[in-house]
């Protein structure tokens, strides 16, 4: 195999790319889509997001210390591409996407109505890194729509047909391959694997 080698980039896909909501009022809620996100810690669980310092949701999550990451679907590939490109400095994303606020349990930004999960953020520091600031957040709450609940409690986040965002791409994630642990996991008597 031969290698090609690039300068230092950013090539770690595929990712999530998240609506992350924020605002303390109506009249400055906001969604800016962010790929730049991931889980830091599971206890406590703590989060984080990149943002480039020139976002219009840059100043609102300064100023309040908080947001809100809403999980993105098939259903919702469009805003999640249209919030990505427009600002709330010139367009209601909320009307124009057809979005619902709903009020969240601990914090004033709002979750997204339509996203199958939505985490509630507290922002604990930011670290001004470069082209982009990373806010490190606390996890407050996390919200899930109990459409996807079976009868057994137990959670189907596939079943929302979750997305996920690869070196430009949006993409499905259709087949699973295989669950947490399968590599070594004892074949049930009687299986012929
Ligand atoms: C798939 C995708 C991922 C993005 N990820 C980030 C990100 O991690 N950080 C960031 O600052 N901007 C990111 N952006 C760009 C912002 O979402 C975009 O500039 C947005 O219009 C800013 O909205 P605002 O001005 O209302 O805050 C991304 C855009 C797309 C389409």
């Amino acid at each position: 195999m031969t290698k090609l080698i690039w300068k230092p980039g950013t090539m770690i896909y595929p990712i999530p790319a998240v609506l992350v909501t924020c605002g303390d009022s109506i009249e400055n809620y906001n969604i800016i889509t962010i790929a730049w996100t991931g889980t830091v810690c599971t206890d406590p669980a703590m989060t984080y997001i990149s943002l480039r310092p020139e976002r219009h949701s840059y100043g609102i999550i300064e100023r309040t210390g908080e947001f809100v990451i809403n999980l993105t679907t098939e259903a919702l590939v469009k805003a999640t591409d249209y919030c990505g490109i427009k600002s709330g400095r010139n367009v209601n994303k909320f009307l124009e996407m057809k979005l619902t606020p709903e009020p969240a349990s601990k914090i004033k930004a709002p979750l997204i109505g339509e996203s199958p999960v939505n985490i509630e953020c507290q922002v604990e520091q930011i670290m001004k890194l470069g082209s982009h600031h990373m806010f490190l957040a606390k996890v407050l709450a996390v919200n899930v729509d109990d459409a996807y609940m079976d009868n057994k409690n137990k959670f189907h986040l596939d079943a929302s047909n979750p997305i996920c965002y690869s070196h430009g791409q949006y993409y499905g994630l259709k087949k699973s391959l295989g669950g947490f642990g399968f590599s070594v996991a004892k074949k049930k008597k009687g299986s012929r694997k």
